[in-house]
C-alpha cells in the first residue's frame, strides 16, 4: 500500500543536508518513506492525500519521559507555584501510588499518555522505569513500558527509598534489579543529583549497567552544578538530560565529545537534552540551549512528561519555549525535537547499530513518521504559541490522527 502526500507548502526534512523543500510531496510505501521531492514530479500511489498547503515535519521524537506511574502531585505543584522549591523527594509519593496500582491500570494509564502524545505529533517515544524502586515493581514497570513505548530505560537509580541505606540500595539496583529488568530495557539512567545519587553511587550504577550491555543516559545538573555531565561524557552516555546548571568545563566536555563526529557512523558524543517544560514547571533557569549549540553540542528537546516536574507530553510547547525563551531558531528547535531526539536514542539515520529504524528525519528508507501541521510553515509553532497545530500524524506509515 502506498500513499502520496502532496501539496505540501513546506517540507522540513531534518535530513543530513537540513533541506527544506517547497511545493513538495512525499510517498509512503508500507512503513517507510519511498520518495520525496517536487510535487510536480511525484509518482502515482495507491491513494493520495492533499496536504492543502500545510507544512510537513518529521514526527516528534520524545527521548525523555516517565510514563509508568499512577497518582497525582497537584498539591506539590501548587506548593511550588507558591514558592517551594523542587526536591527529588516527591518521587516517593508517586512510587507509593504506582506500587499499589494493578498492571492493568498502570498499562491503561501509560497507553492513554502515549495516545495523548501521538495526537500531538509524537511518533517515537522513550519512557523510563523509576517509580517502582524495588525489584518486583521495577521489573513490572519495565515490562509494561516495553508494551507501550518504542524505547525503555531502566531508572532504578531514581531515588533511594525511605528507610533503605543508600549503599545497599545501589547494590540492589546493580544486582538483582538490573537482572530483573534486563530483558525489557535497552537503556539505563541514573539521577545524579544532590538528594538522589552521589557521584560514586552514580558511577557504580553506570558501570554495572554498561557491563550488562545497556546504553547509558544520565539525569544531570538539574538542580545545581555537579558531576552529572562529566560522568555522562566519561561513560560515553548517549545523552545527559536537564543540563540546567553547567560550568564552562561541562560545556567544553560535551562539545569535545562531538569533535571528529561523522554523522552516519553510529558512533557519537553525548547529546545534551533540554527539558524546557520541566524548567518552567520547577521554576529553574532554562537550560542554556543557545550556548550549547554555539559550542558545537548536539541538542535534543524532550517533554520529560512525569507527574512531578513536567506533566505535559506537548513537544510543540517545548519547541515554542526553545524558540521564544532559549533563543533557538525554529529550524534548530524542530531539529532538536526530531533528529536530536533520534540521536539521543541512537536511532538517527546511518546509525550502524540499527539503520533499519532511522527516525527523526524525512528521507528515503526512513520510518514514515510524519507530522502535518495546521499551518503553512513550522514558524507558526512559535508565532502562534499555545495554538494546537497538529493536523495529521503518520506513525510507521500508519495514519495515527
Ligand atoms: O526528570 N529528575 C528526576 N526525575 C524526574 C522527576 C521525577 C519526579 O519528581 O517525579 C525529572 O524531572
Amino acid at each position: 500500500m502506498s500513499t502520496l502526500i502532496t501539496n505540501i507548502a513546506e517540507l522540513m526534512t531534518q535530513d543530513a543536508e537540513h533541506r527544506v523543500l517547497r511545493a513538495a510531496a512525499v510517498v509512503i510505501e508500507g512503513e517507510r518513506i519511498a520518495w520525496l521531492g517536487a510535487a510536480e514530479d511525484a509518482p502515482a500511489a495507491d491513494e493520495a492525500v492533499d496536504a492543502g498547503g500545510r507544512a510537513l515535519l518529521p514526527g516528534w521524537v520524545d527521548s525523555h519521559t516517565h510514563l509508568i506511574f499512577a497518582g497525582d502531585r497537584t498539591a506539590e505543584f501548587e506548593a511550588r507555584m507558591a514558592g517551594e522549591s523542587y526536591s527529588a523527594g516527591g518521587i516517593a509519593v508517586t512510587t507509593g501510588a504506582t506500587r499499589s496500582t494493578s498492571d492493568f491500570d498502570l498499562t491503561r494509564l501509560a497507553m492513554g499518555r502515549v495516545a495523548e502524545a501521538v495526537a500531538q505529533g509524537t511518533t517515537y517515544l522513550e519512557t523510563k522505569t523509576g517509580y517502582g524502586l524495588d525489584v518486583e515493581n521495577e521489573a513490572r514497570s519495565a515490562r509494561i513500558a516495553s508494551t507501550v513505548a518504542d524505547e525503555v530505560t531502566f531508572l532504578g537509580a531514581h531515588l533511594v527509598p525511605a528507610g533503605m541505606d543508600a549503599g545497599e540500595y545501589t547494590e540492589l539496583v546493580c544486582g538483582p534489579m538490573l537482572s530483573a529488568v534486563r530483558p525489557f530495557v535497552r537503556w539505563a539512567d541514573v539521577f545524579c543529583e544532590r538528594g538522589a545519587f552521589t557521584e560514586d553511587q552514580s558511577r557504580r550504577v553506570l558501570r554495572a549497567c554498561k557491563d550488562a550491555g545497556l546504553g547509558l543516559r544520565v539525569h544531570g545538573n538539574q538542580l545545581g552544578e555537579g558531576p552529572g555531565v562529566r560522568l555522562a561524557v566519561e561513560f560515553g552516555a548517549a545523552s545527559v538530560d536537564h543540563v540546567n546548571y553547567l560550568s564552562s568545563a561541562d560545556i567544553d566536555a560535551l562539545a569535545a565529545s562531538w569533535s571528529g563526529w561523522d554523522a552516519g557512523t553510529g558512533r557519537h558524543g553525548t547529546v545534551a537534552t533540554c527539558l524546557p517544560a520541566c524548567d518552567l514547571s520547577t521554576r529553574q533557569p532554562l537550560a542554556p540551549g543557545r550556548e550549547l549549540l554555539d559550542a558545537g553540542v548536539q541538542l535534543a528537546l524532550a517533554s520529560n512528561c512525569n507527574p512531578g516536574t513536567s506533566y505535559t507530553s506537548s513537544m510543540a510547547f517545548c519547541v515554542t519555549t526553545a524558540v521564544l525563551q532559549m533563543r533557538l531558531s525554529v529550524h534548530e528547535a524542530v531539529r532538536a525535537a526530531t533528529y536530536g531526539g533520534a540521536l539521543a536514542l541512537g536511532r538517527e539515520a546511518g546509525n550502524d547499530a540499527d539503520g533499519e529504524r532511522a527516525v527523526g528525519s524525512i528521507a528515503v528508507g526512513h520510518r514514515a513518521d510524519l507530522h502535518l501541521l495546521k499551518a503553512p510553515s513550522a514558524t507558526h509553532l512559535a508565532y502562534r504559541p499555545g495554538i494546537p497545530l497538529t493536523h495529521a500524524v503518520w506513525r510507521a506509515g500508519v495514519r495515527a490522527r
